[in-house]
């Protein structure tokens, strides 16, 4: 039906306008009781074997909103609906921030990708954690803090940045992402500094406060082997709950789309199909550095039920999607919870984190 009909209207459309008609859709869509149920029987699907419960939270699937699509926490009960199993909202910073100048979205037809420089739009964390504080979600929801999008705040004051939307949101958020990788925002990415981001943690107490939700790391797809080991090594020993791998792509690798067309573009993160397999390789590694004894939420051109197991094999617990609900729209939650129900019946498995022990039979 999405493919059908709203895709093809949609993508005659700029990515940005598209993307700012179906979170105006959606929105209407969140005040209307009726709409919101008839939108529940139509996407919602569940089986016991996909319910997991992790730090004491109830996932009634793996499947994950992935932070960017409900920025400002505006359309979180129509995500429910769809058939989320949890839900990220943000990335909030302290400060609100209107972004990039647009266009700063572009679709990669060919390879099912996308390419983003939002900017971290958002409206910021006071005005986000009050609108969080009312909702009344069914799922677990995470909450994904980064630094405003401001070069000019630098040094004691990120980490005060940080701090503000930490603060602001550690009461009621069932976990807290730290985005340390975002690709827009040059002054983001030095929190991927091991020694600044061992400083933010401890300026968060992270390891200090036992009040606090399940605190986890969001890394970038793009580090090396060292880079990964060094900033895990920091996270360790500040006893972090986990890790989200992985944000979108600086680079431009596995891609068919014309140079000239990547050319046009310009800058941004690639999201999508063309990273689905660093992603995987990420939290294999991730998986391997922490002895599998940490939570992974695996994020990253998971389009399919066979995406979705690759990274549940790699080391995954959770799973997130964005690009996949551009391309494939939002029934593709319900297909990759059905499909794989189906395939745990076939291998004769009876929860989803069995999957991960499938390695070698394909
Ligand atoms: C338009 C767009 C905006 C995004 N904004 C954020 C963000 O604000 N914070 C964040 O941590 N990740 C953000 N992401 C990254 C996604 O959460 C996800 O890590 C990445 O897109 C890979 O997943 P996918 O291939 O399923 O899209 C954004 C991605 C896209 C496409």
């Amino acid at each position: 039906m999405y493919k059908l009909l709203a895709r093809p209207l949609l993508f005659r459309l700029t990515s940005d306008y598209a993307h700012e008609i179906a979170i105006r859709t959606a929105k209407s869509f969140s005040n209307s009781p009726w709409i919101l149920n008839t939108i529940g029987t139509l996407y919602s699907y569940s089986d016991p074997s996909l319910k997991q419960k992790i730090w004491g939270l109830e996932f009634k699937n793996p499947i994950g909103l992935a932070a960017g699509f409900d920025k400002n926490a505006s359309i979180t009960p129509i995500m429910e609906k769809v058939g989320f199993g949890f839900i990220e909202i943000g990335s909030v910073t302290a400060l609100p921030s209107t972004g990039n100048p647009k266009p700063r979205s572009f679709r990669l037809p060919k390879d099912q990708s996308l390419v983003n420089r939002m900017g971290l739009n958002n409206d910021g964390a006071q005005t986000i954690s009050r609108r969080t504080r009312k909702l009344t979600p069914g799922v677990p929801l995470g909450i994904n803090i980064a630094k405003t999008h401001n070069p000019g705040i630098l040094g004691d004051d990120a980490i005060l940045d940080y701090k503000t939307s930490f603060d602001l949101v550690k009461d009621f958020a069932d976990y807290i992402t730290i985005n340390i990788s975002c690709p827009n925002t040059s002054e983001g990415k030095t929190f991927e500094d091991p020694e600044i981001l061992n400083k933010l943690l401890e300026t968060l107490e992270v390891n200090k406060d036992s009040s606090l939700p399940p605190v986890l790391v969001k890394l970038s797809v793009d580090l090396d082997d060292q880079q990964l080991e060094e900033l895990l090594a920091v996270s360790e020993s500040h006893n972090v709950s986990g890790y989200v791998a992985t944000n979108t792509s600086s680079r431009r690798e596995n891609l068919t789309t014309p140079q000239r067309k990547l050319d046009a573009i310009g800058r941004g993160g690639l999201s999508g199909k063309a990273i689905a397999k660093k992603s995987t390789g990420i939290i294999e590694k991730i998986s391997e550095l922490t002895k599998r004894e940490k939570t992974i939420i695996g994020v990253g051109g998971i389009s399919s039920a066979q995406d979705a197991i690759d990274k549940i094999r790699a080391g995954a617990d959770l799973l997130q999607i964005y690009t996949a609900l551009v391309y494939e729209g939002p029934g593709v939650v319900k297909r990759i919870n059905r499909e794989l129900t189906e395939y745990m019946k076939l291998k004769g498995l009876s929860h989803v984190y069995q999957i991960r022990s499938t390695m070698s039979q394909s």
